[in-house]
């Protein structure tokens, strides 16, 4: 049995940003159109008229003040309202391939290695480009990595799942070392015209590499312990898949295509959910509230994470003690819990432990208890 270990994280954030103000202004623009474009059913009383977005509302129900996105030319244009990402030719390289490259190399030059250590690529996203070959396997081959490559899905928590199934193979033996990036492209399953949500994603990828401790060449992260959940809920749904089809009248834009959520239903039901899981997690290996420095948390929502973080500390955490990175890069799904890690984990001591968890559909909630050496 070997250690395995976190010897480097990378992120990749896109260069365009949309902000909470340009984000309202485009949705309230869209909102006028369809109401004068509809505004004859309307009257009559056939059609719900559209109701104006507010920043306010965004910031204090959920803590975002702006989102990176690949391409907002067509997310702020009101009469498209979804980016516009050239499809590319199966020659190119996949975009989220290029998105994971850019962070795979970071966490490789982070860790002090090259793509020759590397065993494994594990892909673990929340949508997937296509169905096959494997991102993952186009990642390895760009990389010119030896050994073996796959994707999967666990949504929010596909990073922790592929932490676990990367330490695990460590542990065991069969890998010297795995990448497991989370190229996350939330921006193109985001309903940009829905008021409830539209405010909610950004994109971003993140990686992390895993290897044996005993082959870091600097600081590195022990994996003391990972522990994955899932019980089943309808409350997140994405129902585009190889089965998509039209509704039966005909009409292709179907609403549940894209990412839908009960999200007060998602608050009153994870929490309890993460808050017990962390519990338990903690208590299994002996660690207890005072030992633990630093927790990584999903990045959704503000409020759930001073809540969990509450519940996991028995007191309100202290500036820092849990990063919220979600107020510059919203929930960008899996990678959200990486990015607040890769940001706010250098200045830890050694042999200080912190915490990773995960949330979301499913529902999935992933935790992994490290421990800093050097
Ligand atoms: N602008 C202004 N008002 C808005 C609005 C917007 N963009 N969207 C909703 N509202 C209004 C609603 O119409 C409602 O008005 P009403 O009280 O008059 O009916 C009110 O604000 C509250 O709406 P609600 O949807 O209940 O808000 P909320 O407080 O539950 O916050 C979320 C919404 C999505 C931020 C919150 O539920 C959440 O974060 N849930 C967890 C989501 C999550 O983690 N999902 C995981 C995804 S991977």
């Amino acid at each position: 049995m070997y250690t395995p270990a976190i010897t480097g994280t990378g992120v990749f954030t896109p260069q365009d940003v949309i902000t909470n103000a340009e984000l309202v202004k485009t949705f309230n623009a869209y909102v006028d159109l369809y109401n004068a474009k509809n505004a004859t059913e309307i009257a009559a009383g056939h059609l719900p008229a559209k109701a104006h977005s507010s920043e306010d509302f965004i910031f204090k129900a959920s803590g975002i003040n702006q989102r990176y996105v690949i391409d907002k030319t067509g997310i702020l244009d009101p009469e498209v309202m979804h980016p516009l990402l050239r499809q590319r030719s199966d020659d190119e390289p996949s975009l989220m391939a290029e998105m994971a490259l850019d962070a795979a190399q970071k966490a490789l030059t982070a860790a002090g290695k090259t793509a020759a250590d590397v065993d494994a690529v594990i892909c673990a996203a929340s949508n997937l480009e296509r169905a096959y070959p494997a991102v993952a396997i186009e990642i390895q081959n760009l990389l010119q990595i030896n050994g073996f490559a796959f994707d999967m899905n666990v949504a929010c928590s596909s990073a922790t799942f592929g932490i676990q199934a990367a330490a695990d193979m460590v542990r065991s033996g069969s890998i010297r070392s795995a990448l497991v990036v989370n190229p996350e492209i939330c921006s193109a399953h985001l309903e940009w015209r829905d008021r409830d949500c539209h405010f909610i994603f950004g994109d971003v990828a993140t990686a992390t590499l895993i290897e044996r401790a005993e082959d870091a060449t600097g600081p590195y992260f022990e994996i003391k312990s990972t522990r994955c959940a899932t019980e089943f809920s309808n409350n997140i749904r994405n129902n585009n898949g190889f089965l998509r089809r039209s509704r039966p009248d005909g009409v292709a834009d179907r609403r549940d295509m894209q990412f839908m959520q009960n999200g007060r239903k998602v608050f009153k039901e994870v929490l309890p959910m993460v808050s017990q899981h962390i519990a338990e997690h903690m208590a299994d290996n002996n660690v207890q509230a005072i030992d633990l420095k630093r927790i990584w948390l999903h990045q959704a929502n503000k409020s759930m994470n001073d809540f969990i973080g509450k519940k996991v500390l028995g007191r309100s955490p202290e500036p820092g003690e849990q990063p919220n990175i979600l107020q510059d890069y919203a929930n960008t799904s899996s990678a959200g819990s990486i990015i607040a890690f890769s940001k706010y984990s250098s200045d830890l001591q050694d042999r200080d432990t912190g915490l990773i968890c995960s949330f979301g559909a499913g529902y999935s909630v992933g935790s992994v208890i490290l421990q800093k050496h050097g």
